[in-house]
């Protein structure tokens, strides 16, 4: 299909027929059809996920906002009745070492209360405007490692490596030392889903080496995110040093596959809509007057965003959702990616449209567990994006999309690459 007629084709009508399969090939590259179909035919629907554990798929916007607020639905995986080996799988490889468990998306209040306030102040929209700089450095620096060529891989040379060196310098992790948080983290989402193997030595290693940090920064506090945990955890504020370096951790997964994949999911949706990504360029070049570049980053987050469905969520007692009667410990998978194409909350929602306004939507959570890192999620995704279109105005996809890869992990969306072409690259 040409990119006009994709464009004309969006917005079908309600779906009819059987379900569509879940969790297969043409479900990891397109699973909005699939997912309209549950919206319409079984808003909340107990599904058999490849693990062989069953979960709750809530699909409808107004249920999923619901269940992302509701606090009978624990973020603690000891709260799951059922199958053992289903306990605390958030989707981050690695993280059932138990001495990183007990970060902030697997507890509940008041322990997630008192965690969260500590790091809080360290994702302000004020502080982490202060990145803005070493952001637009790094983005200007990985730009023109490639620009020559004419071609790059948008996943691997861009997206990729530039949240990673934006959290490690959040963190206070010295600069000579993040490349090898480059690697065991290209480790984890190349291979990730179980700490087995490489991954499992990557995770060893970075556990060992934020061990190490923490050791050295108590010796020679800094101004950054690791130094004011330990001072917080030294003023009385309860805090372990493995819960430091849980957070550290924390903070390192949740920050780092989702911005990949909201720079790489972007950039593809605006290279599959012309007409809108001709409408940013235009804007940008005109000093973006009505901030198009922002209601851009949050339609995008909407249309196709990094995290598919919520991290597990476990019912602590029975509780009825869109009419579906919930069991105590079962747990209940919020679809993220199916509410916020919901028709009854947006309008022409299988559309993009980087102007929306009326844009309530779900792709950062909501409630408590709302994400911490989004002012730094936003940073960067208007400043690689601003930058890739300004720098590289003739920006095209090198590859046909019917042969690009989807990664089909059960929390995240993300492409595997992202090949593309510029200038006079034929
Ligand atoms: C939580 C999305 C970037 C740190 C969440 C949640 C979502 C989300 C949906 C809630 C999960 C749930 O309730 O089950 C995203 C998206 C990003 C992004 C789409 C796009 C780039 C970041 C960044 C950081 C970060 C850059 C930090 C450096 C966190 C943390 C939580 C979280 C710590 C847990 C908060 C809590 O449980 O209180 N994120 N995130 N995220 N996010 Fe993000």
């Amino acid at each position: 299909m040409t990119d006009a007629a994709h464009e004309a084709a969006a917005g079908s009508d309600a779906p009819r027929g059987p379900q569509p399969p879940l969790f297969t090939w043409e479900f990891a590259t397109d699973p909005y059809p699939a997912y309209a179909w549950l919206r319409e035919h079984a808003p909340v629907q107990r599904t058999e996920l490849p693990s062989g554990v069953e979960a709750w798929l809530v699909t409808r916007y107004a249920d999923a906002r619901q269940a992302l607020a509701d606090q009978r639905l624990s973020k603690n995986p000891a709260n799951h009745a059922g199958s053992a080996h289903a306990k605390g799988r958030t989707g981050i490889p690695g993280e059932r070492s138990a001495d990183l468990m007990t970060h902030l998306l697997n507890i509940d209040p008041p322990d997630h209360t008192r965690l969260r306030r500590l790091v809080a102040k360290a994702f302000t929209p004020r502080t982490v405007a202060e990145f803005e700089p070493r952001v637009r450095e790094l983005t200007d620096r990985l730009i023109d490692a490639f620009e020559a060529k004419g071609s790059a891989d948008l996943i691997h040379e861009f997206a990729f490596p530039l949240p990673i060196y934006a959290i490690c310098d959040l963190l206070g992790v010295p600069r000579e030392d993040q490349d090898d948080f480059r690697d065991w983290a290209g480790m984890m989402i190349r291979h990730g889903g179980g700490p087995r193997g490489g991954v499992a030595r990557s995770v060893k290693k970075m556990r060992a080496y934020l061990a190490e940090l923490i050791h050295r920064k108590r010796e020679d506090l800094g101004d950054d995110l690791i130094s004011n945990l330990i001072r917080a955890g030294d003023h009385g504020e309860h805090l372990t040093e493995n819960e430091a370096a849980a957070m550290a951790f924390i903070l390192l997964f949740a920050g780092f596959e989702t911005t990949v994949n909201l720079i790489g999911n972007g950039v593809y949706a605006l290279l599959r809509n012309p007409g809108q990504r001709a409408r940013l360029q235009q804007a940008l070049a005109d000093g973006d007057p009505d901030g198009l570049l922002a209601t851009g980053v949050e339609e995008l987050l909407r249309y196709d965003g990094p995290v598919e469905l919520a991290t597990w969520r476990y019912a602590t007692e029975a509780l009825t959702l869109g009419g579906q009667d919930i069991a105590a410990g079962d747990p209940v998978l919020v679809v993220l990616a199916a509410a916020d194409r919901d028709p009854e909350r947006f309008q022409d929602a299988d559309s993009l449209d980087l102007g929306r306004r009326d844009n309530q939507h779900l792709g950062y959570g909501h409630g408590i567990h709302y994400c911490l890192g989004a002012p730094l999620a936003r940073l960067e995704a208007r400043t690689a994006l601003a930058a890739l279109l300004t720098r590289l105005p003739d920006l095209r996809l090198a590859e046909d999309p019917a042969d690009l890869r989807w990664r089909g992990g059960l929390i995240m969306r993300g492409l595997r690459t992202l090949p593309v072409e510029f200038g006079d690259a034929r």
